[in-house]
């Protein structure tokens, strides 16, 4: 069985995916952490991360192990991701490595922007997560507070409504929700909550 867990920034889908790898013992793949990986070490050697030679060639030399690393959840990482990520060519790199990951035996579930439109379009079941901008700048916010950044309330919620902007409008894989996938939004709800809605789709989904 794949999963596929799409979605704009702090929508709740990380932890969606993650109960529902353990619910259902399937494999889970972050696939933002690719994109971070990626940007931490254009930070770390002093790269633009919109240079599209530099970005290539780390996209082409990563593996999984390198998005097991701590530290890539950091909001300058999130913004040099959302950079690497619009170039098409890092993008085209990256495919392979993911659908490598989702058809492994006994199942995967993955998430992020284009998981059920570009990497899994056939997969078995897909979600699309949201929730308002406010409330996303709201948790991210509370997040990073609590992992030691200082960073105020205002500026997130402008880094997510940037960051929605060129996720959303980037000719290659913009964000959008897949055909058939099951729209959930979480602004109300609690992950308790949001997690019973997945369950109830997918068990009526499969049958
Ligand atoms: O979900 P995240 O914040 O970890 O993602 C970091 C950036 O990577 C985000 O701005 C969009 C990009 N991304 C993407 O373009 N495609 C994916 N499948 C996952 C993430």
């Amino acid at each position: 069985m794949i999963i596929t867990v799409d979605g704009p920034a702090a929508s709740g889908k990380g932890t969606l995916a993650r109960l529902l790898a353990a619910e259902y013992g399937l494999a889970h793949l972050d696939t933002g952490l690719l994109y971070r990986a990626i940007s931490k070490r254009l930070l770390d050697t002093g790269d633009d991360p919109s240079n599209e030679v530099t970005a290539v060639a780390a996209a082409r030399t990563l593996d999984l192990g390198d998005i097991e690393s701590n530290g890539l959840r950091s909001e300058a990482i999130g913004e040099a991701a959302s950079l690497v990520a619009s170039i098409p060519a890092v993008r085209a790199e990256l495919v392979k490595l993911q659908q490598e990951f989702a058809r492994r035996p006994g199942g995967t579930v993955l998430d992020g922007r284009d998981t059920g439109t570009v990497i899994c379009p056939e997969a078995d079941v897909k979600l699309f997560v949201t929730a308002s901008v406010w409330e996303r700048a709201r948790r991210r916010h509370a997040e990073l507070v609590e992992r030691g950044e200082a960073i105020s309330l205002e500026e997130v919620t402008a880094d997510v409504e940037r960051r929605d902007y060129r996720d959303r409008n980037r000719s290659a894989s913009p964000l959008q929700q897949a055909p058939g996938a099951y729209l959930l939004d979480t602004s109300n709800l609690s992950i308790d909550s949001a997690f019973a809605k997945a369950k109830a789709f997918i068990s009526k989904h499969l049958g």
